[in-house]
């Protein structure tokens, strides 16, 4: 069995692309192991996630980010954890938590980088009329969505598409865009 790197996943929302982490992360020869999930926001479904698979979790707010981030550095330092995964987390964090671990946070984004960083992705896509939209693994950089591309998806656009439509297009996507990510960085 590969040794396995320890990690967390920080969230803030559904937590869908957790879950496919998750799932994958149980496998033999997956690089990493979710030892640990933040959440900013307490009723994210992340949370009960967590729960369900017994990994251990903290919420912490965020509205004080020095406090947020000393409090992540805490837990992930007392965790041993080596390596990030943002997963929907919609907080901006500071350039020195960032390069605290230079080359060991990644996110995924839904869009085709670098066009749409930020958010309402869907929505300035649709409305710039697009043919097609996709998704993004990169690292993280202390520049929003800037950082080295690890890989991508395109979706084409369909004629009728809504943001609904397109966000479920992406999102699956999504989920199968971030493990094999993973597992290219560690390979
Ligand atoms: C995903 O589209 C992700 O790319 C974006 O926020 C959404 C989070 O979805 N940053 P979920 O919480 O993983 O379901």
């Amino acid at each position: 069995m590969v040794k396995k790197i320890r990690s967390c996943v920080f969230i803030s929302g559904k937590g869908s692309n957790l879950k496919s982490l998750i799932k994958n992360s149980r496998d033999y020869n997956f690089p990493i192991k979710i030892e640990l999930i933040i959440s900013n926001n307490i009723k994210a479904g992340g949370i009960r996630l967590a729960k369900q698979y017994s990994i251990p979790y903290k919420f912490f707010p965020s509205d004080d980010q020095k406090k947020f981030e000393r409090n992540c550095l805490i837990e992930i330092k007392k965790r041993k954890i080596k390596f990030l995964c943002l997963a929907g987390f919609m907080k901006i964090l500071s350039s020195d938590f960032i390069r605290t671990f230079r080359h060991k946070i990644i996110n995924i984004h839904p869009s085709l980088l670098p066009k749409y960083k930020g958010i309402n992705t869907h929505k300035r896509v649709l409305k710039s009329k697009e043919k097609y939209s996709g998704c993004t693994v990169h690292f993280v950089t202390p520049i929003l969505d800037s950082g080295k591309i690890i890989s991508q998806r395109k979706i084409l656009i369909g004629k009728s598409e809504t943001e609904d439509s397109l966000r479920t297009k992406i999102l699956k996507q999504e989920h199968k865009l971030y493990s094999q990510s993973i597992i290219a960085i560690f390979k």
